[in-house]
């Protein structure tokens, strides 16, 4: 059994196995199977006034596993099975599509992750977003994201890709060292980046995001500041940049269990910490807004509206093999493993896995949790919503982060620092409740 994540782990120190991104909370370990009638009850009731609904759909393909990835994958999929899949997914809305819980609602953001959405074919692509708009149309979505790993582009597909409605194109970059990528397992190549994200411009997405990636194998200063030099002239409008974390399901930490080795063989935390701090500034001086813990936008305006909406407490329906939702403020994950998740759509039932509803405590940690990210916390917001002032509800926590010398407040925000933003998911831990830390986060 893997140690639990500690605190101290993630401080200055080597990168050791675990989860870093906190991505929602309650943990996703405490989510269990007795409470999947939850699930039922919470869809056939009709949504809270006003609450914004999103459809997140998993595509679980890619063309190779690389070393670091934790995600939910295929790679050894044909385009039958591939088929199989998006049918079922198209299966699975249709149960969903006239219940309660939907009432009319059409979703105002949709999110295709992955895995690579963009493996499949122009054929599959236009099939499942046609059918999944027959019966939830999204012309009154105002931002449909799509990942995309950048060798699996043409110029044809980027154009289909456009005419399904997308707007925002993230491209999973995450460095353009040729080496680098090699050595990490990455399926594209530097060429492969430049090709796509030309035939990205040109095929007019009003918005593209590239993913990078601080502390991947082989990283060095040099290295680091090559990649954000060629971002800073591709000039994407947004840049999302991740700490790399080595969880538990990754073939790094195979190879190091293997090894009998404890520490990953990457940057350190403050290492990791130090490049996105030298990424965020010279993005900044070449015009660009630090907008979260990750992102950076070269328009101030520039919106990210899946995180926004999902991190305020919005509807999202996740579709697909692993995927996560939270309805009528239920949470809830589908089968991890692509054929038994085929076999209970296709057997009239819906997929889900596990599921938990958080307390009214819990969905007050959880928003103050994931905006928190966002780098501060509006006082007011949490007043009118949860009616609460966070400085009496999170004393100890704000007494650890003010300790820290990371933290300002003022009458209406609490703010981190540059500093404190960049180990932000190691401080919002100090919110859980007690029986929720050094929990394995999976
Ligand atoms: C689903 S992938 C994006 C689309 C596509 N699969 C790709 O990789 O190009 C989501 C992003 O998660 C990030 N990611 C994956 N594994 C990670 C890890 N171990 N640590 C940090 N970030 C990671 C990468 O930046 C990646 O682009
Ligand atoms: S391409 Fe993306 S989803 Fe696929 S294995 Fe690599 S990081 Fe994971």
């Amino acid at each position: 059994m893997a140690e639990p994540i500690r605190l101290e782990m993630l401080g200055d120190q080597e990168t050791k196995a675990g989860n870093y991104f906190v991505s929602n909370y309650p943990p996703y370990s405490f989510w269990k199977q007795e409470a999947v009638p939850e699930v039922l009850d919470v869809i056939s009731r009709k949504p809270a006034p006003g609450t914004p609904l999103g459809i997140y759909t998993h595509i679980p393909f890619c063309r190779k596993r690389c070393h670091f990835c934790y995600f939910r994958v295929y790679t050894d999929k044909n385009a039958a099975e591939i088929q199989r899949y998006v049918d079922a997914v198209i299966d699975e809305l249709k149960m969903y599509a006239d219940k309660p819980f939907i009432d009319g609602r059409k979703p105002k953001f949709v999110y295709f992750g992955g895995g690579t959405p963009s493996y499949l074919s122009t054929q599959a692509l236009k099939h499942l977003a046609s059918s999944m708009q027959e019966m939830l149309p999204w012309d009154e979505a105002e931002e449909v994201t799509f990942e995309c790993e950048p060798g699996t582009l043409t110029e044809h597909k980027l154009n289909v890709i456009r005419e399904i409605g997308v707007t925002r194109l993230s491209l999973g970059v995450e460095h353009f060292q040729e080496h680098i990528l090699k050595l990490n397992g990455r399926a594209h190549g530097s060429k492969e980046i430049d090709r796509a994200y030309g035939y990205a411009r040109a095929a007019g997405f009003p918005q593209i995001n590239i993913d990078l990636i601080s502390g991947m194998m082989g990283d060095t200063d040099a290295d680091w500041d090559f990649a954000i030099e060629r971002t800073i002239e591709l000039a994407p409008d947004s840049v999302t940049i991740y700490q790399m974390e080595i969880p538990y399901n990754t073939t790094i930490f195979a190879e190091m269990q293997a090894a009998g080795n404890d520490v990953a063989p990457v940057a350190t935390w403050a290492k990791k910490r130090e490049w996105v701090e030298r990424a965020f500034a010279r993005l900044s001086e070449n015009g660009y807004t630090v907008t979260s813990a990750y992102t950076a936008v070269k328009n101030p305006s520039t919106k990210f509206l899946y995180r926004d909406h999902l991190w305020q407490g919005a509807d999202l329906l996740g579709l697909g093999v692993a995927s996560f939702s939270h309805v009528g403020g239920t949470h809830f994950q589908n089968q991890h493993n692509i054929d038994p998740y085929i076999d209970r759509v296709q057997s009239g039932n819906l997929p889900v896995f596990r599921a938990l509803t958080p307390s009214g405590e819990e969905k007050l940690i959880r928003e103050a949790v994931l905006q928190f990210k966002l780098g501060s916390l509006d006082l007011q917001y949490f007043r009118d919503k949860f009616g609460v002032d966070l400085r009496e509800q999170f004393p100890a926590a704000l007494e650890y982060i003010r300790s820290t010398g990371n933290l300002t407040e003022d009458d209406n925000f609490l703010r981190l620092n540059i500093e404190g933003l960049l180990q932000v998911d190691r401080y919002v831990h100090e919110f859980f409740l007690p029986q929720h830390r050094d929990s394995r986060y999976a």
